[in-house]
């Protein structure tokens, strides 16, 4: 973000419509791409998933996309302040508290994850990584996941989103991550073509393409969604804060579908890469969330200078993972700055103070509290699933009906031609998704997974 403000309203804008695309992807592509989408698909039967969750993205993910991206550059407000001044006369605004805790709660297990990432990096770095045997993936991941090995570099990725959020967002990370990025894409790539020689290559790509629709239950659909919104940082608001922030400038249908694009090309790049992996070496597609950090480590093993390119991997991914966890963060904390005046400072202590007492014992889960289960999942899954699951499909559904239904058409057609500098011509079918298709097909994913029908 450029530290250029924005006069009058005293706010930071993204420097440029680059700028914009690329906070929006740094925040969209993260571990939810590379980690969650390829586990998400394995633990519910690959191919037919995967269809869903495309068809969600474009369907649902794009147009609720656009309905976050007016409230927020419409408003120039944090998400409680967006509702608030759209609607000042109901309670509308209580979506945004919602978005809030949800924003918190995911911060709580992927603080955890993307220690990992970096305490994979690292240890790869000083060649403390054993890639030596083929089953060293997994004796990897217990051996550096066990005790208060996640404790420890939880804190350490903490301390790092902590460090660059204090500095408002600003230039470092925003240049790191456009150069970053790019780099990420080429990287998985290389990826792609070495999986390409694996035996177990088109096992890997018929799993992962060939949807088999006996295995679409209701809980795969709900899964598709969730991964959808997940992956597109929808449902908690993170957009409509983004987009408070983007420029007069700014296409922000166009921004929308580039963000929908770029980030589905990720997920499937890393299916390419995790799949055909998983038939080759033997091991469970089903593994659940632990499945890429013991998979990847067979890739390395495989390809020459296999620490080199672990540590470039798991760097990049590092760095993916920290854009997200910034926009993340920035969600409360724009509230607090803007909603309970605290500064930015103070605001930005006491959103990352209290996501990471959520973090900690979250990774204590994993590690020494292990035993201790909530509903039959540890508190590491059941946060995901609250989040992802639940609180996120419902702040999209809110949103969508609140703009189709409550917001004047003139105000959203304002937004999308850029005060009639553009032409729009999809603002009768966007508004038809955002009024119908969105609430319902959110509505009833949702009824149908919780067996209510
Ligand atoms: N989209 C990110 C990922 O795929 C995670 C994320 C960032 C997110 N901001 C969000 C998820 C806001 C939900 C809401 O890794």
């Amino acid at each position: 973000m450029s530290k250029t403000e924005n006069r009058g309203t005293q706010r930071a804008v993204f420097g440029s419509r680059f700028a914009a695309i690329a906070a929006t992807v740094g925040s969209a592509v993260g571990l939810g791409n590379i980690w969650r989408f390829p586990y998400e698909a394995g633990a519910h039967g690959g191919g037919a998933f995967v269809l869903c969750y495309l068809i969600f993205a474009f369907l649902i993910g794009v147009p609720v996309l656009i309905a976050e991206f007016v409230m927020g550059r419409g408003t120039r407000s944090n998400v409680l302040g967006a509702y608030r001044k759209l609607d000042p006369h109901h309670p509308w605004y209580w979506a945004g508290y919602m978005g809030i805790v949800g924003s918190m709660l995911i911060l709580g297990f992927y603080t955890v994850v993307a220690g990992w990432t970096l305490e994979y990096c690292i240890e790869s770095l000083f060649g403390m990584l054993d890639f030596s045997t083929e089953s060293a993936g997994h004796d990897q991941f217990v051996k550096l996941t066990h005790g208060w090995h996640p404790v420890i570099w939880t804190v350490v990725f903490a301390l790092c989103n902590f460090v660059i959020l204090l500095r408002g967002v600003s230039k470092g990370i925003e240049r790191l991550s456009n150069i970053m990025m790019p780099v990420l894409f080429v990287i998985l790539l290389v990826f792609c073509v070495h999986s390409f020689f694996l035996p177990g290559f088109e096992e890997g790509c018929s799993f992962l393409f060939k949807p088999d629709f006996s295995k679409l239950t209701p809980s795969t659909l709900l899964g598709a969604l969730g991964q959808a919104f997940f992956s597109l940082s929808l449902g908690l608001g993170c957009m409509i804060t983004y987009a408070s922030y983007f420029t007069e400038k700014t296409r922000l249908a166009q921004t929308a579908v580039t963000t929908m694009i770029l980030d589905s090309a990720v997920a499937i790049l890393s299916g390419i890469i995790i799949f055909p992996a998983v038939f080759s070496f033997g091991l469970s597609p089903s593994a659940g969330p632990t499945l890429v950090f013991e998979v990847l480590p067979n890739i390395f093993y495989r390809m020459a200078g296999g620490g080199i390119w672990s540590t470039l991997f798991f760097l990049l991914l590092f760095i993916a993972s920290l854009t997200s966890t910034i926009s993340l963060s920035e969600i409360s904390i724009s509230f607090f700055t803007e909603e309970k005046k605290l500064g930015r400072k103070r605001s930005t202590a006491l959103s990352c103070g209290i996501t990471l007492i959520i973090s900690l014992l979250c990774a204590l889960s994993m590690g020494p509290w292990q035993n201790l289960t909530l509903f039959g999942k540890n508190l590491f899954d059941l946060l995901d699933y609250v989040a992802s699951n639940i609180i996120m499909p419902l702040g999209g559904m809110i949103c969508s009906i609140f703009v189709g239904w409550c917001i004047e058409r003139r105000f959203i057609s304002d937004q999308l031609t850029d005060n009639g500098r553009n032409r729009f011509i999809w603002l009768r079918p966007l508004v038809f998704c955002l009024r119908w298709i969105c609430p319902a097909a959110i509505f009833i994913i949702f009824l149908d997974s919780i067996g209510a029908i």
